[in-house]
């Protein structure tokens, strides 16, 4: 296995509630404020009710963040999105194990294409449904919500999920994380519970304090740093 990085719980802003009108100088702020990922959730009002952006806002986006391009794909056809989103600058992948007919495949052409690939469980699919894929991701996205909208109630038994992933995990090597309703108020779980990345779109965005304040809130616990202190 490969050596994980001091800098976990990797800390991934979700723009979905990001000021829309101002989106490069949200993302710049983000990365200045100790972000190293940015989480980019690409809806099409099929796979999900809401509709995001596309490609072409990645692609525009790109040039204004050193940050790791983190993309979530809540599409009905992957497939066909992912080669879009790979020339728009992704580093990152993320396709849902739900009703992608042809997962190992996409997964397959994502890896090609030298990115990054991750597979996205929702809350309703029992977690052995990645078990067929794991070897060949880099993280698995537990969806500690029903995807579609930022700023819905975190659902309590995601904690399960991410322990029960952790113990699958044996000696594969993908990232763990966990994308909705993350706050300062149950990022430590998530973290004891085996999460290496967590997605944070209204904690972050539009929480109380400065971007560092917020991000820095969800780092406070965490179980890395304290055996420093
Ligand atoms: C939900 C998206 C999330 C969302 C998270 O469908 O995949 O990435 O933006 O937003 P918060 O942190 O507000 O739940
Ligand atoms: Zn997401």
């Amino acid at each position: 296995m490969k050596a994980r990085s001091a800098a976990l719980p990797i800390i991934a802003p979700s723009i979905l509630t990001a000021d829309y009108a101002n989106l490069a100088s949200e993302i710049g702020a983000v990365y200045a404020a100790g972000a190293e990922w940015l989480h980019l959730d690409i809806m099409d009002g099929v796979f999900v009710p809401n509709m995001s952006f596309g490609a072409d806002v990645v692609r525009k986006l790109r040039p204004h963040s050193g940050a790791v391009f983190d993309l979530h794909l809540m599409v009905a056809d992957p497939a066909a999105a992912v080669p879009q989103i790979a020339a728009a600058g992704a580093d990152r992948i993320t396709v849902h194990v739900e009703g992608n007919v042809h997962l190992h495949r996409t997964l397959g052409q994502i890896r090609d294409m030298g990115l990054k690939a991750g597979v996205a469980i929702n809350p309703g699919t029992p977690v052995a449904a990645i078990d067929a894929v794991a070897a060949m991701v880099d993280q698995i996205l537990v969806m500690s919500v029903n995807p579609g909208y930022g700023g819905q109630r975190f659902i309590e038994a995601s904690l399960d999920r991410v322990r029960a992933l952790r113990e699958r995990r044996g000696s594969l090597d993908y990232l763990i994380g966990v994308d909705g309703g993350v706050n300062p108020g149950n990022a430590a779980s998530l973290i004891e519970a085996g999460a290496d990345m967590l997605v944070a779109g209204s904690s972050v965005f539009q929480g109380g304090g400065s971007y560092a304040e917020n991000i820095a809130a969800l780092r406070k616990n965490d179980i890395f740093c304290s055996y420093n202190v």
